[in-house]
């Protein structure tokens, strides 16, 4: 007698045929990175023993994230930024060079086009209650210590309220933004607030991911620089302040340790060091 019956598909044969599909891409970097992220969600089901539910469940929550999504909202940022994806990226994309400035998350809230400054100025437009500023000093060298000329600083904190410029219509636009350049001496000089702990968005799926899980949505107090010269790998990165709540719990998991600095006193000191671009 012979045996008709069908052989069942295993979930490992199922994934098999699934990355065969996949694997015909034109394109090596995008066959590389799609059947990989097919293999791993693969395997994520299987272990969960992922129910209909949950899978709705996870569809439904990645859509809403899609929907909260405009010009000044970036919940899949965000949603990045909490499951600590977006420090990943910045980690294995930053082989630090000894010596060199170690980046952090540049989340959602850079602004292109932030008003040019002269070195010492102040990015306060709006002065609020509780203001605390400090003067933000330093150089930009090279690795062999060398300063750089022409490179620039790219600032941004909140107001004293825990806000962005962006964030809230009480403050004018470019509110505690600015750009530096420095000149021969490699020196900067910005007069700021010190920064205060603010609470990233918790109202769309990002926050709902953090409150279910036990977590809140706090950041400790950082001033962000993107700090740009010709010829050395840009370094997006903050400055922590050393007294601050949350070091030890940032929601996006930025904080460093090297990053980390007194802001106590009105002056708060920190040189930045670009690694050079190999020549091209
Ligand atoms: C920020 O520091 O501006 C930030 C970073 C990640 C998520 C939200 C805000
Ligand atoms: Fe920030």
């Amino acid at each position: 007698m012979t045996d008709n019956s069908a052989q069942a598909m295993t979930p490992e044969a199922h994934l098999a045929d699934v990355l065969t599909a996949y694997d015909n891409s034109p394109n090596p970097r995008l066959a590389e990175i799609t059947t990989s992220l097919i293999r791993h969600l693969h395997e994520f089901v299987v272990e969960v023993g992922l129910t209909r539910e949950e899978w709705f469940a996870g569809i439904e929550a990645l859509t809403r994230t899609g929907q909260m999504c405009d010009e000044q909202r970036q919940e899949f940022i965000l949603l990045s930024d909490t499951i600590g994806v977006s420090m990943l990226v910045e980690m294995i994309n930053h082989v630090a060079a000894e010596g060199s400035t170690e980046p952090t998350v540049f989340g959602p809230f850079h602004v292109e086009g932030a008003p040019h400054r002269e070195m010492g100025d102040s990015i306060i437009t709006d002065s609020m209650d509780g203001d605390h500023e400090v003067t933000y000093v330093g150089r930009v060298l090279g690795l062999d210590g060398e300063p750089i000329e022409g490179a620039t600083l790219d600032v941004w904190e909140t107001a004293s309220n825990g806000f962005y410029d962006v964030q809230d219509s009480g403050q004018t636009p470019m509110n505690m933004r600015g750009l530096f350049t420095t000149g021969s001496d490699g020196r900067y000089e910005i007069r700021g607030i010190r920064p205060v702990p603010y609470q990233i968005p918790g109202d769309g799926p990002a926050g709902d991911l953090l409150f279910e899980n036990g977590r809140h949505n706090w950041r400790p107090g950082h001033m962000h620089f993107v700090v740009a010269a010709r010829g050395h790998k840009t370094v997006i990165t903050h400055l922590f302040d050393s007294a601050s709540d949350y070091l030890d719990s940032d929601a996006v998991f930025g904080v460093r340790d090297s990053l980390v600095v007194d802001m106590s006193g009105d002056r708060c000191e920190y040189d930045f060091v670009l690694e050079a671009l190999p020549a091209a």
